[in-house]
């Protein structure tokens, strides 16, 4: 009997932060066992609650989502992106040029689908978001990666960034805040990229979903101020600032000078309107999202569960002799690594499986956000800080084991 074969084009897409290792944590929980999940950056699975008017602003309008919207979303929720993309020093936007959707996911899809020939290179961070690696291929693009070393803060290096671009380059891709790292983009930086972007004629493309989640006072720079007159889309959303994951709302702003991006904006329109709308009960919530009182501060101020998070987060890794970590700025993540001189032979995704195998934790390995031989694990600041803590207990007595197995072969070599 033959057998039903997927596309080829699937071979190299990978989503591992719902991958192997999240299957293996699934059994052993179908099993009875009890894992701690610090795998996923969904709020809502950790306690957080939306915002009780944002849930209010949709039950208020549910006979009003009833019918199909505009491909590109409902007027108001359009406007109140316009308003808050202007207030930040965006160029050329209006409603036209705003695309609400059904999550920055779907919107990272299309915007590579508008604008990639079989063959054409995006620039992408590594780590990257690994939705952003998979929808380029998917689209038949060729991701090319810049690096965001720790050691470089896990910042962009943009003479780096320069050097990948080639003919066939169209566009660079940022994510900032950064998920995985928690690094946010000083504006020089974006200046320098910007430039970058400019000199090769290359649209930017900037993933700006954790834009309000920032600690100790860290400055957010929006890339589309920095970009003026040139193609930038700007991509925002409920999922992460406003904890509403599930509402699977996003938004992406095309903005610079509209007659270089007139065409592209169709595009966008078109393949919008084959899709029909994006999910029109949930589009309610952003206008007040954006225009009410934010509510994320009480979350990332000292006290708030965030800042609590990320502060022992900082602290074990300071207190413990395997591990180090770029504060992160922004975001709900770190990255910290095990260093070379405490473990040097280390491999992210093997201590993975012996984390969720011996002690029930789950965490995403850096390899898995295209991060070649990597010494990185992801851990998201969602957990209560009690959990936190007891997952550094677990951590450090699977490093310890993994020290004092390697300590006869080291002595044998020398
Ligand atoms: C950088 C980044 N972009 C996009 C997304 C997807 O967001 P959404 O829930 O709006 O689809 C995520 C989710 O974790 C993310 O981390």
């Amino acid at each position: 009997m033959s057998s039903i074969e997927p596309s080829a084009h699937l071979a190299e897409v990978r989503y591992e932060i719902r991958g192997a290792l999240t299957r293996r944590a699934r059994e052993r929980e179908a099993a009875g066992e009890t894992v701690i999940k610090l795998n996923i950056g969904n709020p809502g699975r950790y306690g957080f609650a939306t915002p009780a008017h944002l849930r209010e602003a949709i039950a208020s309008h549910l006979v009003d989502s009833e019918a199909y919207g505009h491909e590109q979303g409902l007027d108001e929720a359009r406007e109140a992106i316009v308003a808050q993309q202007r207030a930040r020093g965006a160029h050329g936007i209006d409603v036209e040029r705003v695309f609400v959707g059904n999550g920055v996911s779907e919107l990272i899809d299309l915007s590579l689908r508008a604008l990639l020939q079989p063959g054409d290179e995006v620039l992408l961070p590594s780590p990257d978001y690994p939705l952003w690696s998979a929808a380029t291929l998917l689209n038949h693009g060729q991701p090319r990666y810049y690096r965001c070393l720790a050691q470089n803060a896990h910042l962009p290096d943009p003479d780096e960034i320069e050097a990948l671009v080639g003919p066939r380059t169209r566009a660079i891709v940022l994510i900032n805040p950064n998920n995985p790292t928690g690094a946010v983009y000083p504006k020089a930086l974006l200046e320098r990229i910007v430039a970058v972007a400019r000199r090769h004629g290359l649209l930017l493309l900037c993933d700006e979903i954790y834009d309000e989640i920032l600690y100790d006072g860290t400055p957010f720079q929006p890339l589309a101020a920095v970009a003026g007159d040139h193609p930038c889309v700007s991509f925002g959303g409920l999922s992460k600032v406003h904890r509403a994951c599930g509402y699977r709302v996003g938004w992406m702003s095309l903005s610079g000078d509209p007659r270089r991006t007139a065409d592209y904006r169709d595009a966008l329109q078109l393949l919008a309107a084959l899709r029909l709308c994006a999910n029109v009960t949930a589009q309610w919530a952003v206008r007040p999202a954006l225009l009410d009182a934010p509510t994320i501060g009480e979350l990332t101020a000292p006290g708030g569960r965030l800042h609590d998070a990320r502060r022992i987060v900082l602290d074990h890794v300071a207190a413990s002799p395997y591990l180090d970590v770029v504060a992160p700025g922004g975001a709900i993540y770190a990255f910290p690594w095990v260093r070379a001189d405490a473990l040097p032979q280390f491999d992210d995704t093997a201590f993975a499986l012996r984390l969720l195998d011996e002690e029930g934790v789950l965490l995403v390995p850096g390899t898995s956000f295209n991060l070649a031989a990597s010494r990185h694990l992801r851990f998201t600041l969602l957990p209560e800080p009690a959990q936190l803590v007891e997952v550094f207990a677990r951590i450090d007595r699977v490093l310890g084991r993994m020290a004092a197995e390697a300590r006869p072969v080291a002595s044998a070599v020398a």
